[in-house]
């Protein structure tokens, strides 16, 4: 089933454009992620004074989070021209040689949703990212041979929302690896603030915090409100996003303070209603939400797992005292208390820990330039 979904991290439709206009141009601009910014800003700096190609490089995370647009921004930095592609459009090994044959040393070739790509297009990719050599087949009879064929050293950007689903050898040959976390509310702000400005269209601090925080963590998001609630402040307010035109808007779009819309409202009820709970897999529930599973599982668990309303358990999905709590209802004795997944905390500890090196570092630093 297709459901218009303001909250959808997808693009759709005309929104390409709308989003290509707001997209920063450098990693100077980038809001957010600082750890992948650094790590890109020293691998980029590092490629270009030894006059390589980038190694390749696979974007991982919920959609929505910046990996197009951070494979735009590499391309700019390095001064080369990307291409780009998806999983899905390259049924063939044939499909993926107009990108190979075109690309010049340091070119990027992009592959959205990289896991979705047919596994004969991604053992014909070991050689070509290994060697840059493929080996192609031009006719399936019975004196056809593999002819060899270098390619120039060009960067393969992979994006997905599921590394788990990439084989092991494709994941290895990936010379760097960033994970891309939802922002935070901060971050979001700014970036609603830097949109508007972008638009022409005036906002206040309170009215840009006010869409942050329906974001669900996603700036592709914060854009899209920002889009609708811009044309409700010009049509019901005086063109000004204060909070309370923020607010109303997205209450009139189906969003609550949340951010979570009808789908994920629908989900919760199902699985409280429907499965007592949970325990329920993700196929039973899309079943009878009637709702295809990749949807469910790339775009709405992804941020009800984050704000500790949904858990993974070994056998399925469960709601918990929060998303109860949330839906207006007690919460049953047995309801469980949201952890954070065990992804979260090794990315948050890994962060913390990041943190506090350089915390230390620039101690150190103060120390050695101190009297
Ligand atoms: N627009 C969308 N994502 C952005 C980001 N991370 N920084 C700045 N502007 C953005």
């Amino acid at each position: 089933m297709t459901r218009e979904r303001i909250i959808a991290p997808e693009e759709s439709g005309d929104e390409t454009e709308f989003h290509k206009g707001l997209r920063p141009q450098s990693l100077d601009e980038y809001i957010g992620q600082p750890g992948t910014v650094e790590r890109l800003k020293i691998a980029i700096e590092a490629t270009k004074a030894r006059g390589e190609s980038l190694d390749h490089l696979l974007f991982h995370g919920p959609p929505g989070l910046g990996k197009t647009t951070l494979a735009y921004i590499i391309a700019l930095e390095l001064g080369r021209d990307i291409n780009l592609t998806s999983g899905p459009a390259l049924e063939r090994p044939a499909d993926m040689m107009p990108f190979l044959v075109n690309a010049a040393e340091g070119d990027i070739i992009f592959i959205d949703e990289i896991h979705r790509l047919p596994r004969v297009v991604e053992e014909f990719l070991y050689s070509a990212m290994e060697d840059f050599v493929v080996n192609f087949t031009l006719d399936k009879g019975m004196y056809s041979k593999p002819l060899p064929f270098q390619l120039k050293k060009f960067t393969l950007i992979g994006a997905t929302t599921r590394p788990a689903m990439l084989t092991r050898p494709l994941r290895d040959r990936f010379g760097i690896q960033q994970h891309l976390d939802f922002y935070d509310e901060s971050d979001l702000t700014t970036i609603a603030r830097r949109s508007a400005h972008i638009l022409e269209t005036k906002i206040e601090a309170e009215g840009a915090r006010e869409l942050a925080r329906r974001a669900r963590g996603t700036p592709r998001i914060v854009n899209r409100l920002l889009r609708r609630v811009r044309d409700y402040a010009q049509v019901r307010a005086d063109g000004v996003i204060t909070e309370q035109v923020a607010g109303e808007a997205l209450r009139l779009e189906g969003i609550d303070e949340l951010g979570l819309d009808r789908l994920d409202e629908l989900m919760l009820r199902v699985i409280k209603d429907t499965y007592g709970g949970g325990p329920v897999g993700s196929a039973a529930l899309a079943a009878t939400m009637n709702e295809e599973v990749d949807t469910l599982e790339d775009v709405v668990e992804p941020y009800l797992l984050k704000i500790g309303f949904l858990a993974r358990t070994p056998q399925g999905r469960r709601i918990t005292r929060r998303a109860y709590e949330h839906l207006g209802e007690p919460p049953p004795p047995d309801a469980i208390t949201p952890q954070p997944s065990l992804l979260d905390e090794a990315f948050a500890t890994d962060a913390k820990a990041r943190e506090r090196k350089r915390e230390n570092k620039r101690g150190d630093g103060r120390a050695e330039g101190g009297p």
